[in-house]
């Protein structure tokens, strides 16, 4: 079983994100003997924006310059790593409403046409289904079902849309929220989130 592990706060040692998606990850490597973890850090390790020329590649056309040629192996590479995975563990923070701009360069290498999504005469139909992604989500507010600003949420709301568009229905979130309130809901929060842990990777191992 392949699990393919992602973080993309800029917080570094500081962030939430981090500490819940390892503390997830390191539960499903105990649970699941032979787990083979491949890890990205989005944050030190940055994916380039999409560019027209590497877009205009995938659509068969023929690269211009010789420094696309590194793009394209890249990219390929991102995209193979996640159709690869059965189970795909993000740190995806929130930021001004919506995720890391890093992890939005991570999704546009693997939205692709003919991998990943397609259309048909039905819509839309997402090609990766099957596997399981696990969002260790983070957020300095409170955006919850119950939140008067839980329409802001544009970062949980969007993860579920895009995995969802790419089939992949079995979309799990841990949140740790309301971090920058103060020292002690930060504390509160990111225990409660590592508290959950263990019984997400009992339903997500099962
Ligand atoms: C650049 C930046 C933008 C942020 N934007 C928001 C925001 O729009 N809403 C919010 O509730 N918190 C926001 N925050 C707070 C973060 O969501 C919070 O610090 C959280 O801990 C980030 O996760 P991390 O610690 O894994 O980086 C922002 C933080 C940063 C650094």
């Amino acid at each position: 079983m392949k699990l393919l592990h992602l973080d993309s706060s800029i917080l570094g040692g500081n962030s939430a994100s981090r500490q819940v998606s390892a503390a997830i990850v390191e539960q499903l490597a105990k649970a699941t003997p032979g787990l083979d973890v491949a890890y990205r850090d989005l944050a030190t390790e940055p994916l380039p924006h999409l560019s027209g020329e590497l877009f205009a590649a995938r659509q068969g056309a023929v690269p211009e310059s010789p420094a696309i040629q590194q793009d394209i192996a890249a990219s390929q590479a991102v995209l193979d790593a996640f159709l690869d995975a059965d189970i795909v563990v993000i740190g995806a923070p929130m930021y001004n409403f919506g995720i890391p701009s890093q992890l939005k360069a991570w999704i546009d290498r693997i939205a692709v046409k003919g991998k990943t999504f397609a259309y048909s005469e039905y819509g839309p139909k997402g090609l990766a289904g099957g596997k399981t992604v696990i969002i260790a989500s983070a957020r300095g507010g409170f955006y919850g079902a119950q939140s008067p600003v839980a329409a802001w949420d544009h970062q949980e709301s969007y993860l579920k849309t895009v995995f969802g568009f790419l089939g992949v229905t079995d979309v799990r979130f841990l949140r740790a929220e309301g971090l920058n309130v103060g020292a002690e809901q930060k504390e509160k929060a990111i225990a409660e989130a590592r508290g959950e842990v263990a019984g997400l990777v009992a339903q997500a191992a099962a």
